[in-house]
């Protein structure tokens, strides 16, 4: 089965307005010669100017989280149908930084799906293990919580836009990558067990990008794995020449 491509660049919380908008001028030098989907996931207080820098480009622009209301008194959170205001229409859920710093359990994840989903938000949904829990043994326990749970309710149908990223936590701005053969096994681990809960057409369909220290040298070997769909990468994504090396991996 051929699934496109996704490329995707989680710039956390760097960058000026001005920085993002001349990033994603930089990042218009890249071929794209694997024809993928690129998205950028800026802060939201430069989302509506990349929006605007990406115009023509094909870029997708993302939100790095949203809150699961509406709108109302909720200071300083973000709601999916701000995000979508700006032009915006992606959005990453569960990264390990907000399970681990803001408190994003697999509960409220369920209710930030929700309301991603109701807004028409394709959702990039985060999952991965910490190095304590790989060591004993429980990746594939952790994982499969996160997915029950945090995709609870939702029907293959309904989650048909969904990307799912394996970000092993002590992977994550370490320097430490899993191996092409660790992402690919946790990958097929992951696709089985949306099998079991959203059925093989879906599984078999929906793309899972690994997440982890991916740079230059590293995304071609990862890429070439089966069930490596794409790349959501941090730190390597904050400078055009590196990251278009990315997007044109070989
Ligand atoms: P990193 O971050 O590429 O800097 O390790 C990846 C991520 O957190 O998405």
């Amino acid at each position: 089965m051929s699934r496109k491509p996704f490329i995707a660049g989680n710039w956390k919380m760097h960058n000026t307005v001005e920085e993002s908008v001349n990033l994603i001028e930089g990042l218009k030098a890249a071929k794209n010669k694997n024809n993928a989907d690129i998205m950028v996931a800026p802060s939201f207080t430069s989302l509506s100017a990349v929006v605007r820098a990406s115009a023509g480009t094909g870029f997708k622009v993302a939100a790095q989280d949203c809150y699961y209301e509406d709108k109302g008194a909720f200071t300083s959170q973000v709601s999916p149908v701000q995000v979508k205001g700006t032009g915006a229409t992606h959005v990453i859920l569960g990264h390990s930084e907000r399970r681990s710093l803001f408190g994003d359990t697999n509960e409220v994840l369920n209710k930030k799906v929700a309301a991603a989903l109701n807004h028409g938000l394709v959702i990039v949904f985060c999952v991965g293990e910490t190095l304590e829990q790989r060591e004993g043994g429980k990746t594939e326990e952790v994982i499969k919580d996160q997915l029950v749970n945090g995709l609870k309710g939702f029907s293959a149908e309904q989650l048909k836009d969904l990307v799912i990223a394996y970000e092993p936590v002590w992977a994550i701005g370490t320097g430490k990558t899993a191996t092409p053969e660790q992402a690919q096994d946790t990958h097929k681990a992951i696709r089985a067990m949306l099998a079991e809960q959203l059925g093989k057409e879906f599984a078999d369909g929906v793309r899972i990008l690994y997440g982890g220290s991916v740079k230059a040298d590293n995304v071609d070997a990862i890429m070439a794995k089966e069930d490596v769909d794409g790349v959501l990468v941090g730190g390597q994504s904050l400078i055009a020449e590196k990251f278009n090396r990315i997007i044109d991996y070989n």
